[in-house]
């Protein structure tokens, strides 16, 4: 399945959907689903997920539908996961801790080889056999190691200056922010951000009355 240049964010947004129930499916020992069976599981129609699989190449054959390993193993493919990637957590507060402590992501090819704070009773402690850095080492740290992606779990107001910091090296590939503000980083640093409180407000708007 080929990565096509002009694919809707939507679209690339929906894929990690379709990686989960596509487990789920192997886990359930289903060898080949249609789309209108995709589709009722994960709540979108069959024409939605014949297009979204076009836009890769699609597979699937008429009157058969999808093997399910073979598209959880494409699917994978496109998000990039047929490779593993290093990760530092810059913030080693309650919610860098819990990220750390989570070992999905090393299942899912995502290692966390380092912390950082500035906060001296922070720095020098172990989670998990990741060691806690002073911050002011960043640069040397991302010199001397490849490393593709920063989770940052600062407070709002330290999320911008760590953020340049670690972009300025011109050594990683993504950070993935948790502070509730939107950083901005030089062009071909990918940022994703991770507002939960947004998901929140939504919540309250849907039981709201
Ligand atoms: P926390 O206060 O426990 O941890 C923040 C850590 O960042 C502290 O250890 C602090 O010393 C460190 N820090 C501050 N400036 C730094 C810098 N320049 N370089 C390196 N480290 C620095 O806060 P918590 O609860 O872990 O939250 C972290 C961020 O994630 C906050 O922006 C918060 O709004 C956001 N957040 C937290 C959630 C949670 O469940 N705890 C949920 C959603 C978002």
């Amino acid at each position: 399945m080929e990565k096509k240049d002009k694919v809707s964010m939507a679209a690339i947004r929906r894929l990690p959907k379709y990686y989960r129930y596509l487990k789920d499916l192997i886990d359930r020992d289903v060898e080949k689903i249609s789309s209108k069976e995709l589709g009722d599981i994960m709540g979108f129609t069959a024409s939605q997920i014949r297009q979204d699989l076009n836009n890769f190449g699609g597979f699937g054959q008429q009157g058969y539908g999808y093997n399910v390993k073979e598209l959880y193993g494409e699917v994978g493919k496109i998000l990039g996961l047929d490779k593993s990637y290093e990760v530092v957590i810059i913030g080693a507060g309650n919610l860098g801790q819990a990220l750390s402590n989570y070992t999905n992501f090393e299942k899912t090819g995502f290692n966390c080889k380092a912390m950082f704070d500035v906060n001296p009773r922070l720095v020098g402690m172990t989670i998990r056999d990741i060691k806690v850095y002073d911050f002011d080492d960043i640069e040397g740290y991302l010199e001397t190691h490849d490393v593709d992606i920063a989770f940052v779990c600062t407070n709002k107001e330290s999320a911008q200056d760590v953020a340049s910091r670690i972009s300025n090296t011109c050594k990683i590939s993504a950070i993935w922010n948790f502070a509730p503000t939107d950083i901005v980083t030089p062009e071909g640093i990918v940022v994703e951000n991770v507002h939960l409180i947004d998901s929140l407000l939504t919540v309250a708007y849907r039981i709201k009355d």
